[in-house]
């Protein structure tokens, strides 16, 4: 069980009378990461940013051994980088593609893990195929088995999307896409920090991952796990110094690890920030947050469609934490506006991030409410008994 006064009182952000359901877009750090942060750039203020990096070289190492813990993967086989999408575009492009390769693509996929693609497929004459949704909304696992030959090079499973609650079958599909010996690159943005993520047990082949959202990390960081196999024999389509080492006139070595995915360059202070906040979350016990986050959410799926007017989009058997509606009448930035003129926070989700699923459901915006461990549930009625002032 979570010490909710302790969670609640570790936010230096929160205003009184405020509700915050962001958590999917940009969440509250706790004050141990705003501290970290905002020190080491006093810090690098004072001394440079060299010499105060160097100061911290056991706390950056710590970084990866952390997020190591909360995902069951070794350090080596994590790189940091400045976003989710960042990461995924690092592994995708450096997978070798040929005329006739196929990549497939959730129905709920991201529209930038989309457009990469779609970009590859362009270059190399490889084709973008789309896996279908089941019954119940969720990726259809007997679909994705009749779909995959020996020509799908990489299966692109989206865990969680941007746009609502569902949540993947990610370890059985890629079983399914290991079958056919096609690599796995799996969209944990929206689900680590929120859903159990262990790379063992997933099996995944690569693993993309934000530290602002469910992390509660500061913007601008984020992280990429490889398979130490593969780790150890993909050629990013980038390299720097810090990827590899310049030995010869005409020669480099890579990295022997995950960090050849990563650059030398990096904003050092986020970085600790990131660490701060995963060891926060291994401290409060991964497990009793994820666990306060749902029963939030659930507890807005039940109250919302009490709602005359409201409907829950939430799809699939497996709900996370973000929780997905439309009001009739009643546009989804006007939603979020007028909530916000009640100091409450959500954000919209435009068709235009998961095109292909928002396109098939008819939808053109859903509003997104996304509560984190640290929303009491009185907090969560006051935003209830808003939504439905504004739908009468
Ligand atoms: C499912 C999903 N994947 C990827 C991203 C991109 O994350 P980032 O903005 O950190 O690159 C988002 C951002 O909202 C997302 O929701």
């Amino acid at each position: 069980m979570l010490d909710d006064d302790r969670v609640r009182a570790d936010i230096p952000g929160r205003e009184p009378g405020s509700v915050f359901l962001d958590s999917a877009g940009s969440s509250l750090p706790p004050r141990v990461v705003v501290d970290t942060v905002v020190d080491h750039l006093r810090r690098e203020a004072v001394v440079g940013g060299y010499r105060a990096a160097n100061e911290r070289l056991d706390d950056l190492a710590a970084v990866k051994t952390a997020i190591g813990a909360l995902i069951n993967a070794a350090p080596a086989s994590i790189a940091l980088s400045d976003s989710a999408t960042r990461s995924w575009a690092d592994f995708f492009y450096s997978i070798p593609l040929a005329e006739g390769d196929r990549i497939l693509v959730s129905e709920a996929d991201y529209a930038s893990n989309a457009i990469a693609a779609l970009q590859r497929a362009r270059a190399t004459g490889a084709t973008v195929e789309k896996i279908p949704s089941d019954g119940t909304g969720q990726l259809d696992l007997d679909a994705l088995a009749a779909m995959v030959d020996e020509r799908v090079k990489l299966v692109s499973v989206l865990h969680a999307p941007t746009n609502g609650g569902l949540v993947n079958p990610a370890a059985e599909a890629t079983r399914i896409a290991h079958s056919v010996g096609a690599l796995v690159l799996l969209d944990a943005c929206q689900s680590t920090g929120q859903l159990p993520i262990d790379v063992a047990e997933l099996d995944v082949d690569a693993l993309s991952a934000t530290g602002r959202k469910w992390l509660r990390g500061p913007r601008g960081t984020g992280f990429l796990y490889v398979r130490p196999e593969l780790a150890a024999t993909l050629e990013p389509g980038r390299l720097d110094l810090h990827s590899a080492e310049w030995t010869g006139p005409e020669d480099y070595r890579l990295a022997p690890d995950a960090s050849r995915f990563e650059f030398w360059e990096c904003d050092v202070a986020a970085r600790l920030g990131l660490g701060a906040a995963v060891r926060y979350l291994l401290d409060l016990g991964p497990a009793n947050v994820y666990e306060a986050i749902s029963a939030r959410a659930e507890h807005l799926r039940k109250a919302l469609p009490e709602i005359s007017g409201v409907t829950v989009r939430d799809i699939g058997l497996r709900h996370s934490g973000i929780v997905s509606f439309t009001v009739d009448g009643v546009d989804s930035v006007d939603v979020r506006d007028r909530l916000a003129e009640r100091n409450v926070t959500v954000t919209v989700s435009h068709a235009g991030s998961t095109l292909l699923d928002m396109t098939g459901r008819g939808l053109r915006s859903v509003v997104r409410a996304s509560p984190h461990c640290f929303v009491s549930f009185e907090e969560l009625d006051r935003f209830v008994a808003a939504v439905a002032a504004l739908a009468s």
